[in-house]
């Protein structure tokens, strides 16, 4: 048992030792969405607070499979060693416990009472114990709060004072609640007041306009982030509840937030965060122009779209810097469902890290689990992966410290950084798109694994001729040709449309990226303009990822 009065007082220290985060300090991070139930097993130290747990979690099933808070400290070198340095853990407060038409609140997200934990995922000490263990590691912890809606099962008279109380102890006056309808998906006014759910299992919508309501949830908020010394919050359910309690909300929360705005408009979820009602909000539109720009065999697919919406972000948000970049969440397909080739959706990965914003990996993203076009299958437990250490979560690592390091060097060219430039596109086709942001230039395609005789030409990369570059991705040199122009061969076997990020020889040395790669001498022969890899050294389609994980770490 891991927590003892020793903890304790550990606790209270670090309470003092850290500060709550804003969004400047955000903006350089990399989270993790976890499940609290699906991502780490019950094991010895963090033993199971249901009973029974599964022999095998069957995500269909949709029950607790027995992952807790403490069971996440199990696993925090598993994430740190993939570079992450932020987790966003599902709901922690108090959910209805009973089985419904829709089975159990495993997810956390039927939240019936914000005054108290989820005794599914532990106690408050073992909240505070896996904060207190992020913190000591520089890791922040991100809580999603679930407020806009209270499940019931009294469906024909939930809204009399009798049932309400049945439901939750917190909202026991019917004018707690806006009258029952259901949502009208296209209207924004609906979304806000009407009720989620049906009439299986309504969702009754709370009432955030009730000056009762605003004042026990301003001072909730604001206790709890104390009280657990919490750094940042996800918001659920974002564009379900006006603008106007936002705004007083998260200031009486104090730290970053970001709200779910499910919605593909970048005028409208940008709004979000340009009238201050939050700091800032999961970037859907930018999930569904990457969607759509790296799926398999895309039959839209089209790099100068992506390039505008690329360009979209960066016009659109006040604070593009802090927008949450995803490939998949808890309510939508897993990208490896949509998209099978790990070419592709290696592009889109380097997509999500590189461009403006802060990445956010779902959990199994780095284990490529493939099995979920949506709720639940998106949810399967990660142990059977046996939190293994392979292509995808090296690359993972990998664009961390590309990220990491980029950042904290302050690497500039012509006189602006990776972190305050804007992505700008210099090249692109329909099938391939180059970005220059900062001291790198980062190149996506949507060509898949498939070599092809063909190649992707950059007239100007801003560096002169016979510059020596690097691919901090692979590790592998290359040198640019007459004006500085690079050209990018998709011929080469095992390589086909892989991405790219260059930087110049002097400045990855800067970065201490490939230093070694350059000390043992794995670089190409001066190659002209031409931007084969150096020698033919790796078969396979993860040749580069090898050579990457050999030279780097
Ligand atoms: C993963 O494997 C690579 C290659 O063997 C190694 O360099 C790296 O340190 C490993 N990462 C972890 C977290 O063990
Ligand atoms: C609720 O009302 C509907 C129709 O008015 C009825 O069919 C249903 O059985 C009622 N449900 C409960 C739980 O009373
Ligand atoms: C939108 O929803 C609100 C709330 O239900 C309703 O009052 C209004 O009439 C709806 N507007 C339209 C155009 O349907
Ligand atoms: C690609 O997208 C751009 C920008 O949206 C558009 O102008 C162009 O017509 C598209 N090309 C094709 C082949 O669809
Ligand atoms: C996508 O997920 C569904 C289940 O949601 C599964 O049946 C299907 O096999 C998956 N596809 C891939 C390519 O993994
Ligand atoms: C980036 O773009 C924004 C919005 O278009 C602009 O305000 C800002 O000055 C640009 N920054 C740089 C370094 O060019
Ligand atoms: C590649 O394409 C070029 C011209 O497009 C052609 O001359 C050459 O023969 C092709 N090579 C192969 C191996 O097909
Ligand atoms: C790149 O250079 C080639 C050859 O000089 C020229 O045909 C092409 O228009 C240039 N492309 C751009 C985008 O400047
Ligand atoms: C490669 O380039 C370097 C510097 O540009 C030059 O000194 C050297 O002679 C070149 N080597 C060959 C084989 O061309």
């Amino acid at each position: 048992m891991r927590f003892t009065a020793a903890a304790l007082l550990a606790v209270a220290a670090s309470l003092h030792s850290v500060n709550a985060a804003n969004a400047d300090e955000w903006r350089s991070r990399s989270i993790y969405q976890l499940l609290t139930d699906r991502f780490a097993p019950p094991s010895a130290d963090a033993p199971a607070r249901t009973n029974p747990v599964p022999e095998t979690c069957d995500p269909v099933a949709q029950t607790w499979c027995g992952g807790t808070w403490l069971s996440i400290i199990d696993k925090l070198d598993y994430l740190q060693g993939m570079g992450i340095d932020a987790i966003w853990i599902s709901p922690v407060h108090q959910n209805i416990d009973v089985h419904t038409p829709y089975n159990y609140a495993y997810h956390g997200y039927w939240v019936n009472d914000v005054t108290k934990l989820n005794a599914r995922f532990g106690s408050e000490e073992d909240l505070v114990t896996l904060i207190t263990e992020l913190h000591k590691r520089n890791m922040y912890i991100m809580i999603d709060i679930a407020i806009n809606s209270i499940p019931t099962l009294n469906q024909n008279d939930s809204l009399s004072s009798e049932s309400l109380a049945a439901d939750n102890s917190m909202w026991t006056d019917p004018a707690y609640f806006h009258k029952q309808c259901w949502i009208d998906y296209s209207n924004q006014t609906s979304c806000e007041y009407c009720w989620f759910g049906d009439a299986n299992l309504p969702l009754m919508d709370v009432n955030t306009e009730n000056p009762y309501v605003i004042s026990t949830l301003n001072s909730f908020i604001k206790d709890f982030v104390t009280k657990y010394n919490i750094d940042g919050l996800r918001l659920d359910a974002g564009k379900h509840i006006p603008g106007q309690f936002w705004s007083g909300f998260t200031q009486s929360a104090g730290v970053f937030t970001t709200g779910e705005v499910y919605d593909g408009s970048w005028q409208f979820t940008s709004s979000y965060q340009n009238q201050g009602w939050m700091d800032s909000v999961l970037g859907f539109p930018m999930n569904g122009a990457i969607s759509k720009a790296f799926s398999i065999k895309p039959k839209n697919s089209n790099m100068t779209d992506f390039g505008v919406a690329v360009g979209q972000a960066l016009s659109s948000y006040n604070n593009p810097r802090v927008i949450g970049n995803f490939l998949e969440n808890h309510d939508m397909a897993r990208f490896r469902n949509i998209t099978a080739d790990p070419v592709l959706a290696y592009n889109a990965m380097v997509a999500q890290f590189m461009i403006e914003g802060i990445p956010v990996t779902y959990y199994g993203q780095e284990q490529d689990l493939a099995n979920g076009h949506d709720d639940p299958y998106n949810r399967a437990a990660l142990w059977p992966t046996n939190y293994e250490n392979g292509t995808t979560y090296q690359r993972i690592a990998r664009l961390n410290l590309i990220r990491k390091q980029l950042i904290t060097s302050g690497l500039q060219f012509n006189g602006k950084s990776y972190m305050d430039d804007n992505s700008t596109a210099i090249g692109v086709t329909q099938n391939d798109i180059a970005f220059r942001k900062g001291p790198i230039i980062y190149t996506l395609n949507n060509r898949g694994s498939p070599e092809e005789n063909t190649s992707f030409g950059i007239n100007a990369t801003g560096w002169p001729s016979q510059t020596a570059l690097i691919d901090l991705l692979s590790c592998q040199q290359y040198i640019t040709g007459a004006g500085g122009s690079l050209s990018i061969s998709y011929a080469q076997p095992g390589y086909g449309g892989l991405p790219y990020i260059f930087a110049t020889a002097g400045d990855a040395k800067a970065l201490g990226i490939c230093v070694k790669a350059t000390q043992v001498g794995v670089l190409a022969p001066n190659s002209t303009s031409a931007a084969l890899p150096s020698s033919p050294m790796s078969v396979g389609l993860m040749g580069a990822a090898a050579l990457l994980t050999a030279s780097l770490f």
